[in-house]
């Protein structure tokens, strides 16, 4: 099923991140987890083996980024460890992103879903054009390395879930949205800006939708998981 909720497990420590995924131990619907860099950096591999081994799915974000040879080996260690989403910087050009692939697929043929990161959501228009010398619209950048994403094989984009429809349009229904940026509509919004409710971001064509805090930092995560669920699929 191309249609999720991903839990963003932001912790810094294996014990935390284990302690937090106990309380989903008997619960009929295992959670698809998304393992960032602070995790993985401070656990290893280890913890998506863990993590694996209690039944979930994971999205591991860890957004490659180097020259195509060097994408392409550290993928192949991805696929090893079996993770079920992984991500690069479209940045990293076209042959990049293609090694990528290469690196990802099994003998059999099969291989873990490959999303772009297009640009950050932390870049706006001024940085676009001072840091980076890039005078164009941002939306027509994001879609340019969308559009440079499916060229080269992968199966969507990380993006807001004000762009999913956009990025649909652009690059096909089937090409996946994965879209963080979400809250309940009587939630907190903490740091993020441009955000959706879970059926908001379903009306819009969210194919997964990452959560964090609004679940992490619920007094009952499984209750707010469960209400995300509902949300997003009724
Ligand atoms: O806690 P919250 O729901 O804001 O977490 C969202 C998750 O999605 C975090 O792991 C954050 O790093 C990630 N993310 C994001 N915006 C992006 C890309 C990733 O919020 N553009």
């Amino acid at each position: 099923m191309n249609r999720d909720v991903i839990i963003a497990c932001d912790f810094s420590s294996k014990e935390q991140t284990l302690r937090f995924l106990d309380q989903f131990e008997k619960t009929d619907r295992k959670p698809f987890v998304k393992v960032g860099m602070e995790l993985y950096y401070a656990a290893g591999p280890d913890i998506v083996r863990e993590i694996k081994r209690r039944g979930h799915k994971i999205f591991l974000d860890l957004k490659l980024h180097d020259i195509p040879n060097t994408v392409k080996k550290a993928m192949s260690v991805l696929r090893d460890l079996d993770v079920d989403i992984c991500n690069l910087h479209a940045a990293g050009t076209i042959p990049m992103m293609e090694a990528a692939i290469e690196g990802l697929t099994r003998a059999d043929g099969t291989r873990p879903l490959l999303i772009a990161v297009t640009q950050l959501t932390s870049t706006d228009q001024e940085s676009l054009e001072r840091d980076l010398l890039i005078a164009r619209p941002m939306e027509e950048v994001v879609l340019h390395y969308a559009m440079n994403a499916k060229k080269a094989g992968l199966d969507g984009v990380v993006c807001s879930p004000l762009e999913a429809a956009r990025v649909h349009e652009v690059c096909g229904k089937s090409f996946l949205t994965v879209t963080p940026g979400i809250r309940f509509a009587d939630g907190a919004k903490d740091d993020q800006k441009r955000i959706m409710t879970p059926a908001q971001a379903r009306a819009v064509g969210s194919d997964y939708i990452v959560v964090g805090r609004p679940i992490t930092a619920a007094e009952d995560p499984v209750a707010a998981y469960e209400r995300c669920v509902r949300e997003f699929f009724e």
